[in-house]
């Protein structure tokens, strides 16, 4: 599906003297995750190393990869950016907007009604511009890009936190905003933190009822939600050699759950078969050739404790089946203490609902592993006590398990196939019954679990497990039923003991697919029309942003002075605003409306300076914005914290806000208002922040001198006439004020394009 084994073949041809270069600079072994990183820097090798947690350094990803969701205000910016082609190869997903219904075909076929503006946008826009797109029933992304795209030792971002999949594969792939995949697609670098290092020793072999998602339950369990963040979680030992490519795909998946950046492994046998099995055996046979690269050098698996910052160990022999949940997906619970747990704390003991696929685990071993226990409810005559729902991860693994009659398998235990999509797993199940919020049980082999997450139903308890733990438990109809110990009783009333779950790594007669979905992009898109509806809700082109005059900001209004915690979601909120993140004008509409004025303690409830009066933020702003009058926002402390959403940074610009001044601010999107080309301040004396007043202006009276490391005077004019002048900070460097004064990061690119 055209990956590019040319791109590849340059990577791995530059990688050996680039490892050899960074052991020099590092004067160390290297771990696998130091010569991704160090292999693909942006820049010339530093004269020191990176300082792990602490440096700031630009990377050159390989690959980009979008989901539908995200990718609609990511490829409009792009659009701004007067490429003719994204710089790298880049790929878009169909796969978030299908909602799971009645069943596989009428779900997508109503999803490409409801969705047919946003489904040609994208696939014009991809067309036009070099970019795959996968249509809506080809899969989901992280599945569709292990299958073609993800390859050992690469670099890649996504704009989806579960990017992070495609560790399996060997890769450092990681979740970014829009706004990086702009950057990236634009051909400018991409910034990280260079990360800690977690190392996680894997001894022992998986047997029984254990999978590979066992290893994440048990170390989500380990680390809690927050204990891999601003670390990358590298995979080793003997058990990580024993696990499948897409198993140890699965684990990477759930990294996510614990805050990591990302999780891999090095490359090993099981990755050379998966990328043989799936038509990549040229990738293989390349990655064959620099294969000691691609994983840490030896003495750094020896003696792990010397080179990781945190390291963990697992023992595969002995490690039990779990169950995480519910509500977080770092409550892990070993199946043989879960009755005991449940009843202490209340969890509904009836499962209502199994569900198994999802990017998470979607593949031909865990497919095949749960219908060997589907099959058994058949044959030892039990009838299935719970419902029981399959998402395929890509058409290719629907279109093989069906030629293989493990579908067949499912549906004789009640088993109904659900569109190859997100659906279920993103709130996008339309489940019967689930506006009563009744208090319920569901058990899923997907990743996350929080309140709300799967269908819409506060009241519903969800646990994670591994597909044949959740077939199970699903044919069981009961939380606390342990298969590894437990028997049930039949129609004819015998008690019934189920056997070990098998499977087959990889399909014994090879995958198939009769049309996987994939749209290849035009050769030369030139004449390709990008194609949005002018009356569209949904979506709208972007306009470019105006150029700096050149002059002072001066009779600038206080729109809002935020009071405590502001983040990405209190600027520009979630929720139902999502129909509009394609539509900047219309989900502008929600811009500040969490965030709480100072003033009067209240949301959404600002002083229109102009009339006296209070209404919403974006009205006011909206008035201010029609007569011509710049604005200010005011915030506290760590403002802009959150998600690395860019709206909370083009809404402001769209709505004419210049300057955003607060206490400090979190660091994403303090980049991301001067990519949008915002004056992003912060108050030199923190103080000042109290002598900020209702009615206040303000003039900026050396912004015609913006100049890197020199703060910047602005004038406060209070209501009374009295005026006092305060100092506002500025990080920005010679490239970053070039996009203010281009009005943007990408217009200062049209610019250089030109
Ligand atoms: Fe989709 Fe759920 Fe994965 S939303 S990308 S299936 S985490």
């Amino acid at each position: 599906m055209a990956f590019d084994i040319e791109m590849i073949k340059k990577v791995y041809a530059e990688l050996p003297g680039k490892v050899e270069k960074t052991r020099q600079l590092l004067d160390k072994p290297l771990t696998l995750t130091e010569k991704i990183l160090y292999a693909h820097l942006a820049d010339e090798q530093p004269a020191a190393p990176y300082e792990r947690g602490n440096s700031y350094v630009n990377f050159n990803p390989d690959r980009v990869a979008m989901q539908d969701a995200t990718a609609q205000m990511a490829l409009l910016q792009f659009m701004q950016a007067g490429k003719a082609k994204a710089a790298v190869p880049s790929t878009v997903h169909a796969d978030h907007l299908i909602q799971a219904k009645v069943g596989a075909d009428k779900d997508l076929a109503t999803a490409e009604i409801t969705n047919k503006e946003v489904y040609d946008f994208l696939s014009s826009v991809s067309n036009k511009y070099g970019i795959g797109f996968w249509k809506p029933g080809a899969g989901i992304i992280h599945q569709v890009v292990l299958e073609n795209y993800a390859f050992p030792g690469g670099m890649m971002i996504g704009t989806d936190s579960h990017t992070v999949n495609a560790g399996g594969l060997g890769m450092v792939a990681i979740g970014v905003g829009g706004a990086d995949a702009v950057d990236v697609m634009a051909g400018m670098p991409w910034e990280l933190k260079f990360p800690k290092l977690i190392g996680v020793k894997l001894t022992g072999k998986l047997n029984g009822w254990t999978a590979p998602k066992d290893i994440i339950l048990k170390v989500a369990g380990l680390l809690t939600v927050k204990g891999g963040t601003g670390c990358i979680v590298e995979y080793f030992g003997e058990g990580a050699e024993s696990l499948s490519c897409t198993g140890k795909g699965t684990i990477c998946n759930m990294g996510a759950e614990i805050g990591a950046t990302t999780s891999t492994f090095g490359y090993d046998a099981s990755m050379a078969r998966y990328l043989e099995a799936t038509g990549r055996a040229d990738v293989a046979a390349a990655a064959n050739e620099v294969k000691e690269h691609l994983t840490a050098d030896s003495e750094v698996y020896a003696n792990p404790e010397q080179y990781f910052d945190q390291l963990i160990e697992i023992d595969l022999n002995t490690l039990e089946p779990h169950l995480n949940g519910p509500f977080t997906p770092d409550k892990a619970t070993p199946i043989s203490q879960m009755r005991e747990e449940a009843e202490k704390n209340g969890w509904p003991l009836k499962v209502e609902v199994g569900l198994i696929g999802s990017c998470t685990n979607s593949s031909y071993e865990d497919i095949s592993r749960a219908a060997s226990i589907a099959k058994q409810a058949a044959e030892k005559n039990l009838k299935a006590a719970g419902e029981f729902k399959i998402t395929p991860g890509s058409e290719q693994v629907r279109y093989t398990i069906e030629r293989d009659g493990l579908i067949d398998t499912f549906n004789q235990m009640g088993g109904e196939v659900y569109a190859n999509a997100c659906g279920p797993c993103i709130g996008m199940w339309a489940r019967t019954g689930a506006e009563k919020q009744e208090k319920n049980t569901i058990v899923h082999s997907f990743n996350r679990n929080f309140a709300k997450r799967a269908d819409g139903n506060p009241n519903t308890f969800a646990f994670v497990g591994s597909p044949e733990l959740v077939t199970a438990l699903a044919i069981a109809g009961d939380l606390g039923f342990n298969p590894i110990t437990d028997t049930l009783k039949n129609a004819n009333g015998e008690e019934v003991k189920l056997d070990e779950p098998t499977g087959h790594e990889l399909p014994p007669k090879g995958f198939d697919v009769e049309d996987a979905g994939y749209q290849a992009p035009a050769a030369d898109g030139s004449d390709v029309e990008v194609v949005v509806d002018p009356e569209s809700e949904r979506l709208q082109l972007l306009t470019p942003f105006t150029p700096w005059d050149g002059k002072n900001i001066t009779g600038a209004r206080l729109l809002i002075k935020a009071k405590g915690k502001c983040t990405t979601d209190h600027i520009s909120m979630a929720g139902p605003w999502l129909k509009f993140r394609g539509h900047l004008d219309n989900i502008s509409n929600n811009m500040l409306i969490g965030a709480v004025n100072f003033f009067n303690e209240e949301t959404n409830m600002v002083k229109n300076q102009l009339t006296g009066e209070y209404g919403e933020v974006p009205a006011t702003q909206r008035a201010y914005k029609a007569e011509g009058i710049p604005t200010i926002v005011v915030g506290d402390h760590n403002y802009g914290e959150g998600s690395s959403r860019e709206h909370a940074a083009m809404e402001p610009r769209h709505m004419g806000v210049r300057a955003v001044l607060v206490k400090s601010f979190a660091r994403i999107h303090e980049t991301n208002l001067k990519k949008q080309g915002m004056l992003g301040l912060t108050f030199a004396n923190e103080a000042d922040y109290d002598k900020i007043m209702e009615d206040d202006t303000f003039n900026f009276l050396d912004l015609d001198a913006f100049a890197p490391g020199k703060p910047l005077q602005l004038e406060v004019v209070h209501a009374d006439g009295s005026k006092e002048v305060i100092v506002a900070n500025h990080s920005y460097n010679k490239q970053q004020i070039a996009w203010f004064k281009a009005g943007s990061a990408l217009n200062l690119i049209k610019e250089q394009n030109k």
